[in-house]
């Protein structure tokens, strides 16, 4: 039902908070949460366990269109599967993260997910997307799309908390800003495209950005 569809795209780089904000504004909205990054992982996951040459885009486009992948939608019990294995944790290794960008860039294995990501967002109706090209690729109809980010600084900062502070904070910087250079490889999303809002959480809590996020789209459910 057209009438009853709010999605909310939301893009941004590594350690903007992005997954933790959307998560925590679909649960608060009462939407369904959509992490696409981690549909890019699994699919990673699955190359390298049929031993897929990473390394040769066909072989990755002819895995990819043969992934036999679940993904939960529910922003409080996040599961990942593919085929009978439940691979929630297993995407989140360095591994992955190393190596998902080869699979991020293939323009083959980006449509056949996509498509994927179109129609659960369709099915879902009211859910939050979030990437890197949701609001631009994915769903650029959405009525609410925000780009969210976050200084250089500011996710190195949270990058290190996260890891617990006890890094060497010019391998920290290397790490992120590298991250930062291979996704946008796949997709631009350093920028704010037409219609795109920006959200800078720099300066703000997690809470002052979930509140912020889900103030924008009680906005517009009202505007409609
Ligand atoms: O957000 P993340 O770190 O889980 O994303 C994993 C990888 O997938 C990262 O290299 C960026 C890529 N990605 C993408 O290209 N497009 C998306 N919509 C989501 C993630």
């Amino acid at each position: 039902h057209a009438a009853d569809r709010l999605v909310v795209a939301v893009d941004g780089p590594s350690g903007s908070g992005k997954s933790s904000v959307c998560r925590a504004a679909a649960a608060a909205l009462g939407a369904a949460y959509l992490d696409t990054g981690a549909m890019y992982r699994a699919a990673t996951w699955y190359c390298l366990r049929e031993e897929v040459d990473l390394g040769d885009p066909e072989a990755v486009a002819v895995a990819v269109a043969e992934l036999p992948l679940t993904i939960s939608t529910n922003p409080d019990h996040q599961v990942v599967t593919v085929g009978e294995a439940d691979v929630t944790a297993a995407i989140r290794e360095a591994t992955i993260s190393e190596k998902v960008s080869q699979v991020a860039t293939n323009p083959e294995a980006r449509a056949v997910l996509i498509a994927a990501q179109r129609r659960i967002i369709d099915r879902a109706g009211f859910i939050v997307a979030e990437g890197r090209d949701i609001t631009t690729v994915v769903a650029p109809d959405a009525q609410v799309r925000v780009l969210l980010t976050a200084s250089a600084e500011a996710r190195l900062k949270r990058r290190g908390a996260q890891l617990g502070g006890t890094q060497d904070p010019e391998a920290l910087r290397r790490q992120v800003l590298d991250r930062d250079t291979k996704d946008s490889a796949a997709s631009n999303f350093t920028e704010a495209a037409d219609g795109v809002a920006v959200l800078d959480s720099s300066d703000l809590s997690f809470e002052e950005t979930v509140e912020s996020l889900t103030s924008r789209v009680l906005l517009a459910q009202g505007a409609r």
